[in-house]
């Protein structure tokens, strides 16, 4: 199975968990990527059985317009049922590695306002060590140098992410901030180090998932579909 079939497959099956619970959710927290994108999709016909969701960037945001979601603002909300994200690595413990597509700091945000996170992605996000995908860290552009000698002193190599549609330019977040990505860690203690990274002057945020991970993961391979909780 190709791996696009596959994060459609943890999609549908996620739409279907959602639909199940009893008393049905009513505010959804929804993450950003491209298996989000299929979820996003794959719930549109029920857009209306719930009373709206919290989106975690401009994308997600004006997908979810255009199927039909009612998009709240997270300041008008107390919490939400549930949180629903991809990953680009989760270890057996359900901590994350996230921010691939730019968006770590409004995913923990409204990661944070759930009562659960389901993680979905594809069995090739799974791992047993956290870091061999570069770790990106959202800084305020005048504190992207001093942010950079830090991190390199843990041992990694530090890139300034560059915008995809043109590479001459610095990629800036929803936020508008910049993104540092870390490449070559091997993260052993993954919840030490979010504390770490979140002390540095300058960072916003960094995509280590440890104080927000999954509760539980909808993960496919090719032998199908299977539901692990932490
Ligand atoms: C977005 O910033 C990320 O945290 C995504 O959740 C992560 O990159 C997974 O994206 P895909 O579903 O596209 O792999």
């Amino acid at each position: 199975m190709h791996q696009d079939e596959q994060k459609a497959l943890v999609a549908k099956e996620a739409v279907n968990a959602l639909l199940k619970q009893d008393p049905p959710f009513e505010i959804l927290g929804i993450g950003t990527g491209s298996t989000v994108n299929l979820f996003i999709d794959a719930l549109a016909p029920y857009a209306t059985k719930f009373k709206g969701v919290v989106s975690s960037s401009q994308a997600s945001t004006e997908r979810l317009l255009q199927k039909g979601f009612t998009v709240l603002d997270a300041n008008d909300v107390m919490s939400l049922d549930v949180y629903i994200d991809g990953a680009d690595e989760i270890n057996p413990q359900g901590i994350m590695l996230k921010g691939g597509g730019g968006a770590l700091t409004r995913e923990k945000i409204v990661a944070s306002m759930a009562k659960y996170f389901i993680c979905i992605c594809d069995s090739s996000k799974q791992v047993v060590v956290l870091g061999k995908f570069p770790l990106p860290i959202e800084v305020i552009p005048l504190a992207s140098q001093k942010v950079t000698q830090y991190l390199e002193k843990l041992g990694g190599v530090v890139s300034l992410r560059k915008s995809k549609v043109d590479s001459t330019k610095v990629f800036v977040t929803d936020n508008s901030g910049w993104i540092l990505d870390i490449s070559g860690l091997h993260i052993t203690h993954p919840q030490a180090l979010e504390v770490e990274l979140n002390q540095i002057p300058g960072v916003i945020c960094n995509g280590i998932f440890a104080q927000n991970k999954a509760q539980q993961l909808i993960v496919s391979s090719h032998s199908g579909v299977e539901t692990i909780r932490f």
